[in-house]
């Protein structure tokens, strides 16, 4: 499947992804600029935040309860589509996925 992510500079990166990896592993493996992942995925650190494409939103899955109260303390602030990125699996069902990095 395919991801791109619009980084802060206005530029996209697309690149594929295979299913079952994270989209936290995802953006490290194609060095996007902004997702750290800090913590290794363990929802410890939200180094990994991303905000989702509102088309998107609805098929990336719901924000579980520890997820929601990591997204306070993200380093930008939280948008209505936030997410952190360790908790989004990579399936078929989200080739095109558009995240946006916000800092
Ligand atoms: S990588 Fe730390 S919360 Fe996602």
């Amino acid at each position: 499947m395919k991801v791109t992510w619009s980084l802060r500079d206005g530029s996209k990166k697309t690149a594929d992804v295979a299913s079952g990896t994270n989209m936290m592993e995802a953006a490290v493996a194609n060095s996007i600029t902004g997702v750290v992942g800090e913590c290794g995925g363990n929802l410890s650190c939200a180094t990994c935040h991303v905000v989702v494409d509102p088309e998107w939103a609805s098929k990336t899955g719901e924000v579980g309860d520890f997820e929601d109260a990591m997204l306070d303390a993200t380093e930008a602030e939280r948008a209505n589509t936030s997410r952190l990125s360790c908790q989004i699996i990579a399936d078929d069902t989200l080739d095109g996925l558009k995240l946006i990095v916000p800092i």
